[in-house]
């Protein structure tokens, strides 16, 4: 297990811990998928990155609904950089699609993905700070 919530990603919301542990738990299985040794099945990779598309979709909408009601300043630039991930993971889900598991598909997903628990740590963590002090 490579992806996984360790402790320096967790924000001590129970609720947005508890998400983004089924969210690694998501990513993990992607990852497992692209460097399956037995030899990577283009189909499931796909329904990989379709599991983590809608988790990411209903995970994104939860953390913009509590930013609103509880004001967030930095609400509009979190979701955009949650907007910018939906866009880029749907992309690459469509080069997927086209090209299969080429290593430049491969590498962008895992560049990606790197990008997402990066937010976590950072973005998500400093949200979590302004609705635990209200
Ligand atoms: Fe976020």
């Amino acid at each position: 297990m490579y992806y996984s919530l360790t402790p320096e990603l967790e924000t001590g919301n129970l609720t947005l811990d508890w998400k983004h542990k089924g969210l690694m738990y998501n990513i993990e299985m992607l990852m497992q998928d692209i460097t399956d040794s037995h030899k990577p099945e283009r189909e499931t990779v796909e329904s990989s990155m379709s599991s983590l598309i809608s988790y990411l979709t209903r995970l994104f909408g939860h953390e913009e609904f509590l930013q609103k009601s509880s004001n967030y300043p930095e609400k509009f630039s979190h979701q955009e950089a949650h907007e910018g991930f939906m866009q880029e993971m749907n992309a690459l889900k469509k080069k997927f699609q086209q090209d299969g598991l080429t290593e430049e598909n491969n590498n962008t997903l895992i560049q990606l993905v790197n990008s997402i628990v990066h937010h976590i740590k950072f973005e998500d963590r400093k949200f979590n700070e302004h609705i635990r002090v209200r």
